[in-house]
């Protein structure tokens, strides 16, 4: 596999087009493009497809995934899982994230009269605190086993998984109907063992769903997450759910992996070079409260400047973005604006109000980042 020639890349945004920056674009062809990328991907492993939301916060872009086959959306937080049942008349929901504590437990419970809501877990405390409040409402949760395969956050490690299972599964008011994991750690290898990485990480929850159901516990569903690795683990045989997020956008942390370029990045932050106080230094208005402070393994800086590859934004304050040049570079007076691809674009996005939707280098709409700031 060969890398995207990143410098072929030209802005989305027509030259002419009026703009008050920093603002965020989306080039709406090339979103509707990576939706239906992923929901073939997954039809050709033949799973099913739940989006992580977390990306977007957008009600409209939910619709749009559910509308190309989706069985229903990935939540990290309660507060983005209310947006979409009550905005985005979204039905069923994953929060793939524990939850803890009484606050939580009771806005749960009312959102389980919305919509269908299944829970991960992955501690008996947690497990035990969710039964005890839906058994007292006469409720059943379904819930899924989250189990590490790598990534080292949450999760329970597979060889504790059988006994947790077990556990959970005698507790009132809980119905174990999964496992699941998210394999971040293989988009965070190198380019060239992502597959194996990814796939190891396949075999890993499979096994342990295999060894569940050979306990007893007829679990149905073994989910696993994350856009980099959506060509590899949801190939494993045993796999019934996958759930990317990134891929709506993509962003400048993927193209190291040589499958995506930036042609298909479809969400830009368009900035203006506001000063210019030495030969080999701009400052731009995008600063970490646009750029957001993410690293990437794909290209120094802080994003991608379309069409500058060798100029790097080197420093971030809050509002303003140094961007280190090389001589004679041209397009960084004062007054230019550039386009930039995000490390991470979901950060990005959370930290906007509304997406600029664009067609054919026009805005022709302003989409709400409805559940921006929703962390609770
Ligand atoms: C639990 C879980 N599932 C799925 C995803 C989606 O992964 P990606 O952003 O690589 O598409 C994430 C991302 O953070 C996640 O935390």
């Amino acid at each position: 596999m060969t890398a995207t020639d990143v410098t072929a890349e030209t802005p989305i945004v027509a030259a002419d087009e009026q703009i008050d920056t920093p603002a965020l674009v989306v080039d709406e062809e090339r979103l509707r493009r990576n939706l239906a990328l992923m929901a073939d991907l997954a039809k050709s492993h033949g799973v099913n497809l739940r989006p992580h939301a977390k990306t977007h916060k957008s009600p409209i872009i939910a619709r749009m995934q559910l509308e190309q086959g989706a069985v229903g959306l990935t939540c990290a937080k309660l507060g983005e899982a209310e947006v979409f049942i009550r905005e985005g008349g979204v039905r069923d929901i994953l929060i793939a994230y524990p939850i803890v504590g009484e606050a939580k437990i009771a806005r749960l419970l009312a959102l389980m009269d919305e919509a269908q809501i299944t829970v991960v877990v992955d501690s008996l405390e947690a497990a035990e605190a969710l039964s005890r409040a839906m058994a007292a409402a006469g409720r059943t949760l379904d819930v899924y086993l989250e189990v590490n395969t790598g990534m080292n956050r949450a999760g329970v490690e597979p060889n504790d998984a059988v006994e947790i299972a077990h556990a959970i599964s005698a507790l009132p008011g809980l119905r174990l109907t999964g496992v699941m994991t998210f394999e971040g750690h293989a988009g965070s290898s190198p380019p060239e063992s992502i597959a194996d990485v990814a796939a190891a990480a396949g075999r890993t929850i499979v096994e342990t769903a295999e060894r569940i159901r050979a306990a007893g516990i007829p679990i149905a569903q073994v989910s696993v997450g994350s856009t980099p690795a959506s060509w590899y683990t949801p190939a494993t045989a045993g796999v019934t759910e996958m759930r990317p997020g990134t891929y709506v956008f993509f962003d400048n942390s993927i193209f190291r992996h040589g499958r995506i370029g930036p042609e298909q990045c479809a969400a830009r932050v368009v900035a203006t070079v506001v000063s210019r106080q030495a030969p080999d230094r701009a400052v731009i208005d995008a600063g970490s409260k646009t750029l957001a402070l993410d690293p990437s393994r794909s290209h120094a800086g802080y994003g991608y400047i379309v069409g500058h590859p060798e100029a790097i934004i080197e420093r971030l304050s809050e509002e303003h973005g140094m961007v280190t040049l090389p001589p004679g570079e041209p397009g960084f007076a004062v007054g230019d604006r550039v386009e930039i691809i995000p490390n991470h674009v979901c950060p990005a996005v959370n930290l906007m109000d509304e997406l600029l939707i664009v067609q054919d280098g026009r805005v022709v709409d302003r989409w709400p980042v409805a559940a921006r700031g929703k962390v609770r």
